[in-house]
């Protein structure tokens, strides 16, 4: 039987500790996910893509790990997508789906991997919360985006539980340095019962 990895998820606490539990579950994460139904990628792709049908324009998928969330903005009618993620096994998916234009890894200790301004159009599907990526990565991507970029991203469950994570978006939005165009909660894992809150916010 393949082991599972999902449980152990929201138990991880340091950034290193987040790279091996992504380096070991890359090859049975699409599975597992899978038999859950996982449903948050489709559903911040089709939001971005309501909100920007520009199928050339850029879009970097910040945390892309195997590719589900390329997958998804591909389906959706974007066509020149940039993949970035700290795993190299999760980079190893992602560049098995051929849905990217480029496949980039970082060192997840670096605090500013991102160089401002090159994309407009950022997406952090499934990546910043419990288990990925801390609080302050909403700040790294947000300051790297021009004024008038879109940052299409979730929060699950439970991300929304803690709030680190909410304050970082509520304070942005509260000092009108960014503006919520869609905010949506609906199915993330849906066969666990999880659901997500998907959000697309510009910059202004
Ligand atoms: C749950 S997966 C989501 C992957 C993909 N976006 C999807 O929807 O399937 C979380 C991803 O975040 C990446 N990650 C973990 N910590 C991160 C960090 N600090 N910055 C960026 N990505 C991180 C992991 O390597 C992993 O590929």
């Amino acid at each position: 039987m393949t082991k599972k990895y999902l449980a152990d998820t929201y138990r991880l606490t340091t950034a290193q500790e987040t790279r091996s539990h992504y380096q070991k579950w890359a090859a049975s994460y699409n599975e597992e996910v899978g038999e859950h139904g996982y449903a948050t990628p489709a559903r911040v792709a089709e939001a971005l893509w309501a909100t920007m049908p520009e199928p050339q324009t850029p879009i970097l998928d910040f945390g892309c790990g195997t590719g589900l969330s390329g997958v998804a903005l591909h389906a959706a009618g974007f066509r020149v997508i940039d993949g970035l993620d700290p795993t190299p096994k999760m980079l190893e998916g992602a560049a098995a789906t051929g849905v990217y234009r480029t496949l980039s890894g970082f060192d997840i200790a670096d605090p500013d991997p991102l160089t401002p301004e090159s994309y407009k159009v950022m997406t952090a599907i499934g990546v910043i919360g419990a288990g990925a990526a801390p609080p302050q990565t909403f700040d790294l991507l947000m300051n790297a985006l021009p004024k008038g970029g879109y940052l299409g991203f979730s929060f699950n469950d439970h991300t929304l539980a803690d709030p680190a994570y909410t304050v970082r978006l509520k304070e942005w939005l509260d000092m009108g340095a960014a503006r919520l165009l869609f905010r949506e909660h609906g199915p993330h894992l849906p066969g666990l019962d999880l659901k997500s809150d998907v959000y697309i916010i510009e910059k202004t």
